[in-house]
């Protein structure tokens, strides 16, 4: 037997029990006589004592760090208690030790505040993860992912595995390729989701289907990116959109439950794609604090509701003020008690806009001073009274600072939701032990991509148009003639009965209503400008399939990493994740990826001739 017990568990209560603790040295401190050693494991730490007569011993055979010891001993109360810890009342009295393994001298030191850079944190992940911070993480993973098991299991939903080699057909983003030795020159796919193959199961009649499962995108990464990544990936048949955002606002209070102990009751809350964008300036707003946008100008392609009500805005017609009235889109957020920023202070949040990333020319701002006169950057071109009656309509009370930009719809819109997020925190308002849930409903079907001139899909391709816009996309040409006014084509406007959840500004998850019927799958292809020979070598196995049988179906997929960082208050996905790749899709630990040998290549039958 190689333990009694574990290192987090002894206590007061023990004393005078005989043990035996497994685990890792954490230091070693030898004060005259006698020497104290730290003995960490997966559960926590526990003081050993060894006394006089294990000293020869000890100058033998001496303990470094990261040594894997075995020490046998009676419990004891300790006379120095460290109340921090669950196990610091006591310490064991050793009799007997040995060493089971040695260490070499780690490369960083392994506690919760390491020497360590990033670098080789990941270059010696396995050491890494002995640290509390990552395995409190881990632990966090685990619970996540067993409370989404449980509700699922709960609800009748069957885990079904499905293939991780499978056929290429890049829609987002692109495929990770892997070459077939049996079948030279051909290449599975990694699936970026198991999107058609969960559709599939519909078909066959596994009307419940989850899975927590890898996949694999070769796109750009960022802290809430990997090249291969896990979600809860979810789909259900005979159901409609309400189903699912119940099914799975159940779900996600769930793991609130469970996890954090946070009773997540008020109903989640909902926001159309156009509200988000016209209110936010994004579709992934970050709703636990307010300073909503105020549209002064847009062009009139978009935002067909919201036209009247952007004619009442002060700046809506000439203003005599250039980059006012040359500008497409013009927006504010107004900022609450900000009016006595410094020059300093509003020269960086100029500098702060123009920014590559956020790619402004300038900002234009209006003070309301606490004595309710105005100071702006443009007093030039505008009175008191013009001022005053802007201020107003962005909803500024004395003490309030106006931030203006001015520029191409889609640019600015961005910029002035950065700013606000920007803002946000700035003031505090983005409070890390509160969360706000949110449902983003009816997306644009469809996405224009400027470098094909062309539409895609902006979820995905096997996602249903509403039912009263079937026609639209049906009947008109998706060909765009003129690139500079897409705006004005019809697919411009069709909405899909899609939706994201947002947790805090972070999109959690993202779904749809599929379309199940053959006959309008082929449309949608066509409309994304797949001809009968594409669609039929693509998706040929899709499109059979809705032909026997397909019920109506819908589905949603978690970002499970994400739910984890976000649960654990962190940016980054990569702390949650046991061996992550770093920023340029490399895994420094293993050195992966890497050349392989002629060998290899020889059974492949493929010749490497890098362009
Ligand atoms: P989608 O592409 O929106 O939908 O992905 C679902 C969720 O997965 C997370 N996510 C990522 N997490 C880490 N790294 C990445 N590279 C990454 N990409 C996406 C996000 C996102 O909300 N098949 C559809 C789902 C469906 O329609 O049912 C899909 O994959 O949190």
């Amino acid at each position: 037997m190689y333990r009694s017990h574990t290192c987090g568990q002894l206590r007061l209560a023990d004393t005078g029990t005989s043990v035996t603790l497994a685990g890792w040295v954490q230091t070693v401190r030898k004060f005259g006589s006698i020497t104290f050693v730290d003995l960490r494991d997966r559960y926590g730490i526990t003081q050993l004592l060894f006394n006089e007569s294990l000293n020869a011993r000890l100058d033998e055979q001496p303990l470094g760090r990261e040594f894997v010891l075995q020490a046998k001993g009676v419990v004891n109360e300790r006379s120095n208690k460290n109340l921090n810890i669950p196990t610091g009342e006591v310490e064991i009295l050793v009799d007997d030790f040995t060493v089971l393994n040695k260490s070499a001298v780690p490369p960083f030191t392994i506690q919760d505040d390491t020497d360590g850079g990033d670098d080789l944190r990941m270059k010696y992940r396995f050491l890494d993860l002995r640290r509390n911070a990552v395995k409190r993480n881990l632990e966090l993973r685990y619970a996540v992912n067993r409370a989404a098991r449980n509700y699922l299991h709960e609800q009748g939903f069957m885990d079904i595995e499905t293939p991780f080699l499978i056929k290429s057909t890049p829609e987002g983003a692109r495929d990770f390729v892997v070459p077939s030795r049996m079948n030279p020159g051909q290449f599975y796919a990694l699936p970026q989701s198991p999107q058609t193959f969960k559709q599939l199961l519909m078909v066959s009649g596994y009307d419940r289907y989850y899975q927590v499962v890898k996949c694999f995108r070769d796109e750009d990464l960022r802290a809430d990116r990997q090249p291969e990544f896990t979600q809860i990936d979810c789909e259900m048949a005979f159901v409609e959109q309400e189903d699912i955002l119940n099914m799975f606002e159940g779900l996600v209070k769930n793991i609130f439950k469970e996890v954090t102990g946070i009773d997540y009751i008020d109903a989640v809350e909902r926001m159309t794609w156009e509200d988000a964008m016209w209110n936010y300036g994004n579709d992934k707003p970050d709703i636990r604090f307010d300073m909503k946008v105020t549209n002064l100008k847009v062009p009139s392609t978009v935002f067909m509701a919201k036209q009247e009500e952007v004619k009442q805005s002060p700046v809506a017609g000439e203003t005599g003020f250039k980059v006012f009235d040359e500008a497409e889109t013009l927006v504010a957020i107004n900022v609450p008690n900000a009016a006595d920023y410094s020059r300093k202070q509003t020269d960086e949040l100029i500098e702060w806009v123009k920014r590559p990333q956020v790619g402004m020319g300038g900002l234009a701002f209006i003070k309301v001073n606490a004595d309710g006169t105005v100071k702006s950057s443009f007093d030039k071109f505008f009175n008191e009274e013009q001022l005053k009656s802007l201020a107003a309509y962005c909803n500024a009370q004395p003490g309030d600072l106006v931030l203006i930009l001015a520029g191409r719809e889609e640019r600015t819109r961005k910029a002035i939701s950065d700013l606000r997020m920007y803002m946000g925190e700035r003031l505090g308002l983005r409070k890390k032990e509160e969360y706000k849930l949110l449902w983003v409903l009816d997306f644009p079907l469809f996405e224009y991509d400027e470098e094909g001139n062309r539409w895609v899909a902006r979820h995905h391709p096997f996602t249903s148009p509403k039912p009263n816009q079937i026609e639209t996309m049906i009947k008109n040409n998706p060909v765009i003639e003129n690139a500079a006014d897409y705006l004005n084509h019809p697919y411009a406007n069709i909405k899909a009965n899609a939706y994201d959840m947002v947790l805090n500004g972070n999109e959690i998850g993202g779904g749809s209503i599929r379309i199940y019927q053959r006959e309008l799958q082929e449309k949608m292809f066509a409309a994304l400008g797949m001809d009968e020979h594409e669609q039929q070598h693509k998706f040929g196995f899709l499109l059979g399939a809705f032909e026997y049988g397909a019920p109506p179906h819908g589905g949603i997929a978690f970002g499970f990493d994400r739910l984890c960082a976000i649960l654990g208050g962190s940016e980054s996905i990569r702390d949650f994740i046991a061996f992550p790749k770093n920023n340029s899709g490399r895994d420094v630990m293993l050195d992966a990826p890497s050349a392989i040998d002629d060998k290899q290549f020889d059974e492949l039958q493929i010749k490497l001739d890098l362009k």
